[in-house]
């Protein structure tokens, strides 16, 4: 890479956010109501007694989960490695994503006792703040469980973590290369972030790609795309 392919590349993220907010597309999530307070998050942490290596060679999709509700922490800890920011200088992020255009949104459904200390409700994660922003307030875990299918886990679980895209963000620079291949190449990252954080952290997980993606958005409050649903709970018997 020559130097001014590289001097173009570390200025995109600058040059996206200017274009998506002349555009209307910028880093605000399309929700429809308005926050109703906001959680401040504790620091995430980097390190662990967990290598990398032992976490990709355990982790499984989990569907069975202990009775026991998360912690703060960990809820911190699962929203940075899903887009929290490790570079402040060019916000970028744990996962990569094209151009650092950044199309997902994340969300928090907590079931009730589901986060020692947190109300039930549906937050959304802002990245740059690390805060959650309460959007709704209500256990909405039987309702996502039924858009889902009836997957159990997903109203088993002490939280779920919903995954949308903004396609524009990504579209207005790429075009339909951006639809059909980037935005859901980047939610692969995302997943496997998460997955690998949840080995770290004695708790489990699956990603869910079967639901009825009208239903979720409804009851998220969202005009974006579901492209996930992430149930996450202790998991029973522990990691080996
Ligand atoms: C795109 C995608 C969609 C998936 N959808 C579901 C789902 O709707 N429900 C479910 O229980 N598991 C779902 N899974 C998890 C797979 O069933 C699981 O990854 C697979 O059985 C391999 O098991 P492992 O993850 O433990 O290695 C999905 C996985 C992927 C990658």
């Amino acid at each position: 890479m020559n130097r001014r392919m590289l001097l173009a590349y570390i200025l995109a993220p600058a040059f996206a956010s200017i274009g998506l907010a002349l555009i209307g597309y910028g880093d605000r999530s399309r929700r429809v109501s308005r926050p109703l307070g906001m959680i401040h998050l504790p620091p995430p942490r980097y390190d662990s007694n967990v290598s990398i290596e032992h976490a990709l060679k355990v982790r499984r999709s989990v569907r069975e989960y202990e009775d026991k509700p998360l912690t703060l922490e960990q809820v911190s800890q699962l929203a940075w490695a899903a887009q929290g920011i490790t570079d402040k200088r060019y916000g970028f992020r744990t996962a990569p994503s094209a151009g650092a255009t950044y199309p997902l949104e994340i969300y928090i459904v907590v079931k009730k006792d589901g986060v020692e200390g947190l109300p039930e409700g549906i937050y959304h994660y802002l990245p740059r703040e690390h805060v959650l922003e309460l959007i709704k307030s209500g256990d909405y875990s039987r309702e996502l469980m039924y858009a889902c299918l009836d997957q159990e886990w997903v109203g088993d679980a002490a939280i779920n973590i919903v995954i949308t895209a903004i396609y524009e963000r990504t579209t207005w620079r790429y075009g339909e290369r951006g639809r059909i291949r980037y935005v859901h190449m980047e939610v692969g990252h995302v997943g496997q972030n998460i997955y690998l954080q949840c080995v770290s952290l004695g708790l489990g997980c699956v990603v869910i790609g079967a639901f009825h993606d009208e239903e979720v958005k409804k009851i998220i409050g969202v005009d974006e795309e579901p492209l996930y649903v992430i149930p996450v709970g202790v998991k029973k018997g522990g990691w080996p």
